[in-house]
């Protein structure tokens, strides 16, 4: 469900609010966000949990724009970080550190330093050695690190293989059959208190049942870890749950919600949800202007494809090129009649540089806009500056008002902090 929808004047809207009228006012490239989407989002995934006690802990890596954080702080959401910077923009993003967990396999000394001195709810560590790292640590700074292991289940979340982190072979967690060992160990150490237990198996997921198999076996650990007296206080079952980009039929937030709840039924726990896509995936799209078409002849030399060349690329939303991920792409405007056989490319030098891959499209022509759409997650935030190409706006629609959320990057921006090496500065001409 989203708020993106064509009006009775042929205009594809954010809400209330035209998306032509935010490209003329901010230029294109431009990422817009439906505030409405993104509230109605969150509620329905945290009112799906409402039998147990539960904090929804957005996955900020999704999307880390401040205002769509602090959409879900003001609705009490918490925030999943994996990072030193992560923590920092979800602070000022008005998240309390009592609602802040910390995932990822490489966090450095600082970053835990940092996470301690703010107090943070727990951390996901996912190797013996981080969690010698983080007892050391806390034992310097006098404090008791809240912890939790990440345990891998060796589950295949059948998803794309990037994306997928729950296997044996992925880089990520303890393996579950030898996370007792580790949770015996944390246990003995003075500046570590074993709060929990944190699974995540990937992303993208449409189907319920690697999560029931992921969960069941969590369970059993957790049964396990409080059987041996372990005070486990916190169930933390990760992100993953999928979104429709185009034929996918994923469960509903409400199953997914039944099958996790049951799987963890009769404990006295509170559950951790680190959803990322589901949140805000399809409340944003990214629009962008056709700058030129090509026409070439068809690979089967009977007809004819083109090419529309937009002026996003995959610096800006790098999914398609990086995963082969579909995103639909809808006039902003009228549509024009007729199909085509197109791919939509940027302007990188790369053959990989592309939005679309052998699509039916209208035959747009230069000049019209074009919204990509169910670019709310992993768009901006894993865009670059490659090619020197400033990163785009971003814009926050809510009913009929719209306000630039971050500014479009300058030429300046790209290359701020560079300077010349000093051996490579301009020669003074020789005196005579
Ligand atoms: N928790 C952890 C520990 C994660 O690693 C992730 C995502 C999430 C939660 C949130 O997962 P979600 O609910 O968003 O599926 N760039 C890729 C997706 C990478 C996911 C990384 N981890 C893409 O564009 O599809």
């Amino acid at each position: 469900m989203h708020h993106f929808a064509v009006n009775r004047q042929g205009q594809l809207c954010c809400e209330d609010f035209p998306l032509r009228e935010i490209a003329r006012r901010t230029g294109t490239p431009v990422y817009v966000y439906s505030h409405a989407t993104l509230a109605h989002h969150f509620k329905v995934f945290d009112d799906a949990f409402a039998a147990i006690p539960h904090i929804v802990c957005y996955s900020m890596k999704a999307n880390s724009n401040g205002s769509v954080i602090r959409t879900f702080t003001n609705l009490g959401g918490g925030v999943d970080i994996v990072s030193g910077g992560e923590l920092a923009r979800a602070l000022s993003a008005g998240a309390k550190p009592k609602k802040i967990v910390y995932s990822g396999v490489g966090k450095k000394v600082w970053e835990i330093e940092e996470a301690l001195r703010r107090g943070i709810l727990m951390f996901n560590v996912e190797s013996r050695e981080e969690l010698e790292t983080i007892d050391a640590v806390a034992g310097r700074m006098r404090k008791r690190a809240p912890v939790s292991i990440r345990v891998n289940p060796d589950v295949d979340p059948k998803t794309h293989p990037y994306i997928s982190t729950g296997l044996k072979k992925n880089k990520f967690g303890i393996h579950i059959r030898q996370a007792m060992k580790d949770y015996e160990w944390a246990a003995r150490r003075r500046h570590i208190e074993v709060v929990g237990v944190d699974c995540h198996i990937g992303s993208q997921l449409t189907d319920l049942s690697p999560f029931l198999d992921a969960a069941g076996r969590v369970r059993r650990l957790v049964d396990q870890l409080l059987a041996k007296g372990m005070p486990i206080r916190l169930v933390d079952v990760g992100g993953g749950l999928g979104i429709r980009y185009n034929d996918e039929l994923p469960p509903h937030p409400k199953e997914y919600a039944n099958a996790v709840v049951n799987a963890f039924r009769g404990l006295d726990v509170t559950l951790v949800l680190e959803p990322g896509r589901v949140l805000v995936g399809n409340a944003g799209v990214l629009v962008t202007e056709v700058l030129y078409t090509k026409p070439i002849p068809s690979p089967d030399g009977k007809g004819r494809k083109y090419f529309f060349i937009v002026d996003a690329a995959m610096n800006d939303l790098a999914r398609p090129s990086l995963y082969g991920s579909y995103h639909a792409i809808l006039p902003v405007g009228k549509c024009p009649r007729g199909r085509v056989t197109a791919d939509v490319v940027g302007p990188i030098c790369e053959s990989g540089d592309f939005l679309a891959k052998d699509r039916t499209l209208p035959p747009y022509k230069a000049g019209d806009l074009l919204a990509v759409m169910s670019a709310g997650a992993y768009g901006f935030s894993m865009s670059s500056n490659y090619n020197s190409r400033p990163r785009a706006a971003e814009v926050m629609v809510s009913g009929d008002r719209c306000e630039v959320v971050r500014e479009r990057e300058t030429a300046r921006d790209v290359s701020r902090g560079e300077r010349t090496a000093s051996f490579l500065a301009a020669k003074r001409p020789a005196r005579k």
